[in-house]
């Protein structure tokens, strides 16, 4: 089994019927130096295309597993073994610009890390540290380029990821708005950099979901966690994957 891009599903992908995007046989479980990855499913929505592997990061069954508790090293381990070069994913966001709002679809250009306990590394001799942008230009250019609407609030959105599972009180979104950042989750961390690791092209689409804590600037709060989230990003993600000319 083999396949050049895998798309990592974040917010609702558990549970999604694969049914419209053509699943290709059933899904699979790889074992890894780091324990079993979630199970992958082979989609081959245009038969004129190969086929790009999926995944639901938090599993099958609800939002059980929160971020913090995930095998990030199983994924992207399996996603090495599986011969991927490119991966693209999806996380839901909270919004801390005020330009952002629930709906907004956000290609982070880069990131700022405030997790505490994960592992980032591989820790492997024979695979360099991560370095450089840690969201591969090229990749977020193919995932900007099938966006129904080519159009950012924010040129180079920054995205920080926080340790979770708690949500962030008022006075830290306000320190990370003052460092920089744009919008916040809590699962491209350590994900990106293990990816780096390994030698494979990195790209995320980011739904805002919510205003961040204490951000909802007058604005009627809005929650969007629900099926709608899957069915935005994976058509996106499987355009983008199947429209890659590099
Ligand atoms: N904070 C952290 N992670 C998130 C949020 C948030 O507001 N929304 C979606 N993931």
């Amino acid at each position: 089994m083999a396949t050049s891009t895998l798309i990592i599903g974040g917010t609702a992908a558990y549970g999604l019927d694969l049914s419209p995007w053509g699943p290709v046989d059933e899904p699979f479980i790889l074992q890894t130096p780091y324990g079993p990855s979630p199970p992958i499913t082979l989609l081959q929505p245009d038969p004129d295309y190969p086929p790009v592997g999926f995944c639901s990061r938090h599993g099958r069954e609800a939002l059980k597993r929160s971020a913090a508790f995930l095998n990030h090293r199983a994924i992207i381990w399996g996603a090495k073994m599986l011969g991927v070069r490119t991966i693209f994913s999806w996380n839901g966001v909270g919004a801390i610009h005020e330009r952002l709002e629930v709906g907004d679809l956000i290609v982070p250009a880069d990131l700022i890390d405030f997790t505490r306990t994960r592992i980032t590394t591989f820790g492997h001799p024979d695979l360099p540290p991560a370095s450089g942008p840690p969201f591969h230009p090229d990749a977020r250019g193919a995932i900007l380029r099938s966006l129904p609407e080519p159009h950012s609030p924010i040129p180079d959105p920054v995205y920080v990821c926080t340790e979770g599972p708690r949500l962030e009180t008022v006075a830290e979104i306000a320190l990370y708005r003052r460092a920089g950042a744009h919008i916040v989750g809590m699962t491209l961390s350590p994900e990106v950099f293990l990816a780096q690791e390994a030698g494979i092209r990195y790209a995320s689409l980011c739904y805002v979901t919510n205003y961040a804590t204490g951000r909802d600037l007058g604005r009627p709060p809005r929650r969007q966690f629900g099926p709608e989230v899957a069915r935005t990003c994976l058509p996106i993600l499987l355009r983008a994957a199947l429209n890659t000319e590099y």
